[in-house]
């Protein structure tokens, strides 16, 4: 059976796509930063989703007592994220028009996601100690394969 924990890869994926954003930043390529970003948000909303109404619900059904491991956690890490997340995109929009960005301005934005990269690396140490080996180390075969259906159909949606 895939072990939940597959679902991680995700993480990987949404490190390499925020990489991949600041780069175009630093080249100071305003329209392709902001490409990368939308990539960003879409896969982390659909992982957040899948989270919140798949992954999270069946941790809070074990209602195991795991210090640092409270469901609400999670979901107050997921919160923070998407209003951080807004307030990037506003900036980055605010850029657009900005005639000739320079190196200053492009290190201001750059600092200001430092908070959110901060905040994106914590929940993913909190979920990888404790959220996806408690589901894949509780859950049996018939569960796990009743949470991907889940998941995908409502990825597909
Ligand atoms: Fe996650
Ligand atoms: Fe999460």
């Amino acid at each position: 059976m895939r072990p939940l924990s597959e679902l991680l890869l995700d993480h990987d994926e949404l490190d390499r796509l925020f990489l991949c954003h600041q780069e175009a930043l630093l080249s100071r390529d305003v329209a392709e930063a902001a490409k990368w970003l939308d990539r960003f948000s879409r896969l982390l909303s659909v992982h957040m989703q899948r989270e919140e109404n798949c992954l999270l619900p069946a941790f809070e059904a074990l209602a195991l007592e795991i210090p640092g491991g409270g469901p609400e956690l999670f979901r107050a890490e997921h919160r923070k994220l998407g209003k951080l997340l807004d307030e990037l995109h506003k900036r980055l929009e605010q850029l657009a028009d900005v005639p000739d960005l320079n190196a200053r301005t492009v290190i201001e934005l750059l600092d200001s996601e430092f908070t959110f990269k901060h905040l994106l690396q914590h929940h993913d140490s909190r979920e990888r100690k404790v959220l996806y080996p408690v589901l894949d180390q509780h859950l049996d075969d018939a569960r796990k394969l009743e949470l991907w259906r889940a998941m995908e159909a409502q990825a597909s949606e």
